[in-house]
């Protein structure tokens, strides 16, 4: 582990007791029965029944037993000793069975904890990517556990979104940051943290890599996944920026939504899982061309572009709401 990681791993050490007695992610709710996913990854990665389920950067596991609620057989990783330690005791107080296991997701292949191709969905989500240095190794695990017809599934926060700054006491969209990673992270001192601007937090140092969205979808393809969509969404599930608003929610399963709403997610199979035998393996760009526009947008998110206070997006501009592909045969992608 680098100094940077080093660094970065004390501060999510005392960053996850914190979280957990935080009103943001409502532990107590979750005790309750309250599911901690959104509505938009519930449907994207689909049944989970039976199925066996590897989360990435679980931290203390929420998302993970939210997975088990649903009839998922889940393993959580996290790279903090503590946040695994609190999940393991979560799950035993509200009687879920999850395997948790502190590791850098990095160095999981190498373990003999788990098997090698052995989860039918990898997932992990929002706040992930800028904690790693170097995202092939990254890629290397997810398709080194993932069964041959398995699916991997991230979202998270829209890189595009990074470029502003989000200190206390903003007060609008602000250019701060490179879209393009540079030599060294991005060294910041932070106070308190997203799940409570207000903490007193002794490790303020954070180091986080930058990561933009072609770098993303080139190192999973070239890892041996192919995208079956990838969505770009003017929402997100926390307060991204300060002067964010929360908008009420839709459907009821989406927390905090917010007045403008960044979120990407996407979804990957293997590639070749598809291709009838005999037809070549096919670029990133020829995948792409066979899918085209299924929906505009989910019912959740027009309802939500209907009740925001800035009007509703107008389809089909450059600024929809979201978009969705499907397999479609070969038929190229209309021009929206
Ligand atoms: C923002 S949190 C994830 C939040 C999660 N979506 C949630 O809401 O519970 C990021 C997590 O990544 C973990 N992490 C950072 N680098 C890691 C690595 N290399 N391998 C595994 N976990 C890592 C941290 O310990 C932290 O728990």
């Amino acid at each position: 582990m680098t100094p940077h990681e080093e660094a970065n791993r004390r501060r999510w050490d005392e960053l996850a007791p914190l979280h957990f007695r935080s009103a943001f992610y409502d532990v107590d709710g979750f005790k309750a029965g309250k599911s901690t996913l959104h509505s938009l990854e519930i449907e994207e990665v689909g049944d989970v029944t039976g199925k066996t389920l590897l989360h990435l950067q679980c931290h203390f596991g929420l998302d993970t037993l939210s997975w088990a609620r649903r009839g998922a057989r889940v393993v959580g990783v996290d790279a903090s000793s503590e946040a695994i330690e609190l999940a393991r005791s979560l799950a035993g107080e509200v009687g879920l069975p999850a395997g948790f296991l502190c590791a850098r997701v990095q160095d999981l292949p190498a373990l003999p904890e788990l098997t090698p191709g052995g989860f039918d969905v990898v997932f992990t989500s929002y706040g992930v990517l800028c904690w790693l240095p170097d995202l092939r190794p990254w890629a290397r695990t997810i398709v080194h556990f993932l069964k041959p017809d398995g699916i991997f599934y991230i979202v998270e926060s829209h890189p595009f979104t990074d470029v502003f700054a989000d200190a206390a006491g903003e007060t609008d969209l602000r250019l701060a940051y490179p879209y393009f990673p540079g030599p060294a992270p991005l060294t910041e001192e932070v106070p308190g943290s997203y799940a409570d601007r207000t903490a007193v937090v002794a490790n303020r140092t954070s180091h986080v890599w930058i990561h933009s969205l072609g770098e993303v979808v080139t190192v999973l393809t070239e890892a041996g996944l192919r995208p079956e969509f990838l969505h770009e969404h003017t929402c997100t599930v926390f307060q991204r920026f300060p002067w964010m608003k929360q908008e009420p929610t839709a459907g009821g399963a989406c927390r905090n939504r917010s007045v403008r709403r960044y979120r990407c997610c996407f979804r990957c199979v293997r590639a070749g899982n598809d291709r009838p035998a005999g037809e070549p393996a096919m670029g990133f760009q020829d995948n792409l061309k066979k899918y085209r526009v299924a929906k505009e947008c989910s019912q959740a998110d027009a309802a939500l572009a209907a009740a925001c206070p800035l009007g509703p997006t107008p389809t089909g501009s450059a600024a929809s709401v979201s978009r969705r592909w499907r397999r479609c045969g070969n038929s190229p992608r209309p021009s929206a």
